[in-house]
């Protein structure tokens, strides 16, 4: 009997901790938005739109807010991909990070009016939704 729960019960722990590492990476532990609706709503329409608006410089002052607000608007994406709970790994995290580095120094580019440096930055920033689908975004 003794020898049976050794076997079963960090089996049973890595069983439950596999489930959970799905449920974080779909939803967070407490709060409603999917992570689906995260990506569709707020990261990937901003991402499409700066990436579009970077192509040449933004032509007066207006487009450039328009642009921070983007950049902005990533970077906090990235502390809602680390906040409850929904993170299940270092790849994650690390995907996370690079994602809120990258928007930051981006957004920091715009402010400067620095087309060139925010498209560079940007094209980093990409990075990160590759390395953390690649891993976990279900095909
Ligand atoms: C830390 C992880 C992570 C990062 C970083 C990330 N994504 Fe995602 N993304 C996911 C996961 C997980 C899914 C799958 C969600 C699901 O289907 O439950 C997803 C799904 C998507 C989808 C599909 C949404 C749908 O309606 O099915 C799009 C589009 C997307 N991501 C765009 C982006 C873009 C653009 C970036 C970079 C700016 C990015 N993602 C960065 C984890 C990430």
């Amino acid at each position: 009997m003794k020898k049976f729960l050794f076997v079963a019960l960090p089996l049973l722990a890595v069983v439950m901790f596999s489930f959970a590492a799905i449920a974080q990476v779909k939803k967070g532990k407490t709060r409603p938005l999917l992570t689906k609706q995260l990506m569709g709503g707020l990261v990937q329409p901003n991402c499409k739109d700066l990436g579009a608006g970077l192509k040449k410089a933004p032509a007066d002052d207006k487009a450039w807010a328009a642009l921070a607000t983007k950049a902005a608007l990533l970077n906090e994406a990235s502390y809602i991909l680390m906040a409850d709970g929904r993170c299940p790994d270092g790849v994650w995290a690390g995907a996370t990070k690079t994602l809120q580095e990258c928007s930051d120094v981006v957004l920091k580019k715009i402010e400067a009016k620095d087309a060139e440096g925010a498209q560079g930055a940007f094209q980093a920033m990409t990075k990160a939704c590759a390395a953390c689908h690649k891993a976990h975004k279900k095909k």
